[in-house]
């Protein structure tokens, strides 16, 4: 078993390096992309791959309570087993390498590596230890984000996000994490997504903790800017050499009209969507315009707490997917407005490469500071099915072309973008989608774990050995 994936993309990789199939993905040849510092990687989230939920000392997280709630998850699917990365991640890693990906972006289980009074749990250090010096040792950069959403349980019982001193055991998980693994780790990201565990997981309640108020997804949010914040020194004292950043998903919001309503409409998703985290990190101020969509939500906010949010970062991590078209919801707000006749994914997500452009050339405008930028995670989900030993995802190939398209747009227009990472490296967990809704590069078959490579992932790991053979 433990070598299935990477003898699979045996038999398969000399069909595609003679030739024999079409190549829909290859990026032209004045494309950014063919640059050799250019990284191009894969990336994933703990609970999403690890399963091995109740081994070796991992606490239980938010997202295992949130999981086992009647309703909350579809086909009341819970992360409990997921991939099964945590025993087979040996064969996982030579898959990864075996694809010629150079990057890696993974996250550590906050309740595998301490107890509720901060003691370290060995067993989970070692697992994470073990993982990156392979990475290391097969030439692969690392990016480790510290917080993607599986919060220990006993933090939510102490009021989780919404209690300030979580972002302080925050930044004492951040101090035992980079001075365990100084010198594995190329990046640091300290959260991925505040805007998805303050808005989905307070404001919203479809994600854990399943809390619903919007005042509490304001006050979770900057709880959760100023864990970041305390953070990143003590990441800079421990491990000076690696770079230091966070990462946010970014929305494009369009309006449906031209009327001044719609467009303020739009204006008001964007700042919803973006400038709520990223003018705290780059402006160390909120945007006023949400307390116009939200009246009366502002959090509390002590002294320094807006220059500890906004220190310098080394990189910007964005995580990109779909556009919204909204219209005024005739208040305040917006609401969407789907659009008919456009390209879906399996998740009803519109493919809208140039959203990704605009709103990166846009940013540079805005953001007189804007750090470095690395697409942290761009990708799309799909019904794949394994025929004959093959999954021929021509939706996803023709999805990564464009987004990559995009992403050379924004470098020739100004941006500073250094890389990009493939959302996922596998099929996964995908939050309250369950396992229905497949992400991967490589497909996964939930019965036996057997991995299959996609053909994306051929086309990609092809014009990664071009690449490199031509440096
Ligand atoms: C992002 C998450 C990631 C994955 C993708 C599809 O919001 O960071 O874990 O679920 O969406």
């Amino acid at each position: 078993m433990a070598n299935d994936a990477s003898a699979v993309f045996d038999t398969l990789s000399p069909a595609v390096s003679k030739g024999s199939l079409a190549d829909p993905f290859t990026p032209p040849a004045d494309s950014a992309l063919w640059r050799k510092n250019f990284l191009l990687g894969a990336a994933t989230a703990s609970y999403q791959i690890e399963g091995a939920v109740d081994e070796d000392g991992r606490l239980p997280s938010i997202w295992d309570t949130f999981s086992a709630k009647p309703g909350k998850v579809l086909a009341g699917d819970t992360g409990a087993v997921a991939c099964d990365h945590y025993h087979r991640w040996e064969a996982d890693i030579e898959m990864l390498a075996s694809l010629g990906l150079e990057g890696y972006r993974l996250s550590i289980a906050w309740p595998r590596v301490m107890d509720a009074a901060g003691v370290p749990n060995r067993k989970g250090l070692d697992f994470y230890k073990r993982l990156l010096n392979r990475l290391k040792e097969k030439g692969i950069t690392t990016f480790v984000t510290l917080y993607h959403w599986d919060l220990p349980q006993h933090l939510e019982d102490r009021g989780g996000w919404l209690n300030r001193d979580t972002a302080y055991r925050f930044a004492d998980y951040a101090d035992l994490m980079s001075r365990e693994l100084a010198g594995t780790v190329d990046a640091w990201a300290t959260l991925n997504e505040p805007w998805c565990s303050a808005y989905l997981g307070y404001g919203n309640g479809h994600h854990a903790p399943g809390l619903a108020n919007d005042r509490f997804a304001t006050q979770a949010m900057h709880h959760l800017l100023l864990a970041h914040g305390l953070a990143v020194p003590v990441l800079r004292a421990n491990d000076p050499a690696s770079q230091k950043g966070i990462v946010a998903n970014i929305g494009r919001g369009t309006p449906n009209s031209d009327s001044a309503a719609d467009q303020r409409a739009a204006h008001l998703f964007e700042v919803q969507h973006n400038a709520w985290i990223l003018d705290p990190l780059l402006k160390g101020a909120y945007p006023q315009d949400l307390f116009e969509l939200w009246p009366g939500t502002e959090p509390l906010v002590l002294d320094g707490d807006m220059e500890t949010i906004s220190a310098p970062l080394d990189f910007l991590g964005i995580n990109y997917y779909f556009r919204t078209n909204v219209a005024s919801d005739g208040a305040h707000g917006f609401r969407d407005v789907p659009l008919e006749g456009v390209e879906r994914t399996q998740m009803g997500w519109e493919v809208y490469p140039d959203g990704l452009r605009d709103l990166l050339t846009g940013f540079k405008k805005t953001y007189h500071n804007l750090p470095p930028i690395y697409i942290t995670e761009n990708g799309m989900a799909s019904d794949d099915q394994v025929t004959d030993g093959h999954v021929d995802d021509t939706q996803r190939i023709s999805f990564l072309k464009r987004h990559l398209a995009a992403v050379d747009q924004a470098i020739k227009a100004g941006v500073d973008i250094r890389g990009y990472f493939l959302w996922s490296l596998m099929d996964n967990f995908e939050w309250v989608f369950g396992y229905e809704r497949r992400f991967g590069v490589v497909h996964v078959d939930y019965s036996t774990q057997k991995r299959t490579v996609k053909r994306s992932a051929e086309l990609v790991a092809k014009f990664l050995k071009e690449r490199k053979a031509r440096a």
